[in-house]
């Protein structure tokens, strides 16, 4: 079943609420599991840091618009070896995070008031920026008996229903975790170019897929944006540093959009993360650590009679139905963060239809904060 997007207007992100009102508790002296934001407790590799600061001495000017060459040459290197595609470093952008990739991709490829779909549930800014800068979404509705997975018949039957220009998902993604395998993906490029829709491909979360090597959508076509990010995998979120890769068509009016809306990513932050690239053996001790965590939480939370399909693909989420506990996703993580001291994301972040019945744990924290967190969710629901 496919639905327009049933807002016409931005929407909080409760994520937020939920994290000010844990601080608030936390000045007032009480112990916090922080559970509701997604992103690594921990400094990027050594070797980025120390670059970082040897760079401080040096003026930080704009750079090239497009990113330093050393880095996209670098990002080529990265695509050549781990997906054996060809991506040539011109048509590379780096960019604050990929979140600024959201906004020029949008910009740059489609017209005003263009409809583009995304999966419901998902990262609520697709929806919000999409809201915000005049688009129209389309939601594609993804199943949990599917772990959540998209594919290409879902794209279809939406597209037939009510057509779409353009199509943003991430794989994995948040907030499921869901990941799609090769076949999936090599199905909805060729639905996708069957159909005439851009696909947009947010990798943020690759190099944390769980059950594989992450698969770009380059590896199948050199038709779609392909957005990605240091901040996940790299540990670099306040970093605000990723990259789009951009086919022929649509290059040189996002290069113009980049040029006037953001001038050039933070100067300091593209020589670190041309550094994060070759620290991989830094990143994967971080998701060998998320992957124990995952296993811990997963069993526990299933245990306590959350409902959870299958373990997550990837990412550092479990979005789980907390429906035997309550229909009101946002009331009950206000209770557990003010009762128990465990903060979550409730899932009418992710879902404005469903959401009431859904919560978002993330995993990326300590193991001493998992465990904590599953003694202290278990004597909440389990009084
Ligand atoms: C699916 C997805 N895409 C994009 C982002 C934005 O990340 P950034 O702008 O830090 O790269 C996030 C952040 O949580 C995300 O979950």
């Amino acid at each position: 079943m496919t639905e327009t997007s049933d807002t016409s207007g931005l929407r909080p992100f409760y994520a937020m609420a939920i994290n000010a009102r844990a601080r608030a508790l936390e000045d007032q002296g009480h112990s916090i599991c922080h559970l509701e934001i997604g992103e690594p407790g921990v400094a990027p590799a050594p070797e980025v840091r120390a670059a970082a600061a040897k760079m401080l001495d040096q003026p930080q000017g704009y750079t090239h618009f497009a990113g330093v060459p050393q880095l996209r040459a670098a990002l080529a290197d990265y695509y050549h070896s781990q997906h054996q595609a060809a991506v040539h470093p011109d048509s590379i952008i780096a960019t604050m995070g990929s979140s600024s990739g959201f906004i020029l991709a949008f910009l740059g490829t489609f017209g005003p008031g263009a409809r583009i779909a995304v999966t419901r549930p998902g990262y609520p800014a697709y929806l919000n920026t999409l809201s915000g800068l005049g688009f129209e979404a389309v939601e594609i509705p993804v199943q949990a008996a599917n772990n959540w997975r998209l594919t290409a018949e879902d794209i279809a039957t939406a597209h037939a229903r009510s057509p779409f220009e353009g199509l943003l998902f991430a794989s994995p993604a948040n907030p499921t975790g869901a990941a799609v395998t090769r076949e999936g993906l090599a199905e909805i490029v060729a639905t996708c170019a069957r159909l005439g829709v851009r696909l947009i491909s947010d990798e943020i979360y690759h190099g944390l897929d769980y059950r594989g090597p992450s698969v770009s959508a380059l590896e199948f076509t050199d038709q779609a944006i392909v957005i990605n990010s240091f901040s996940k995998y790299y540990c670099m979120t306040g970093w605000r540093i990723g990259w789009m890769v951009l086919p022929e068509a649509v290059l040189a009016r996002t290069q113009m959009l980049q040029q006037n809306l953001f001038i050039s990513a933070p100067t300091l932050s593209q020589h670190a993360a041309t550094v994060a690239l070759g620290a991989r053996a830094y990143a994967e001790e971080q998701k060998a650590h998320y992957a124990e965590n995952r296993k811990l939480l997963v069993s526990a939370l299933k245990q306590l009679g959350f409902g959870l399909a299958d373990e997550n693909d990837g990412a550092f989420y479990v979005y789980c139905d907390v429906s035997r506990f309550t229909d009101d996703s946002l009331s009950w993580c206000e209770a557990l963060v003010d009762q128990a001291g465990v903060a979550a994301t409730p899932g009418v972040d992710f879902d404005r239809l469903n959401g009431n019945r859904f919560v978002r744990f993330s995993f990326a924290g300590t193991r001493d904060t998992m465990e904590q967190a599953i003694e202290r969710i278990a004597g909440f629901v389990e009084p």
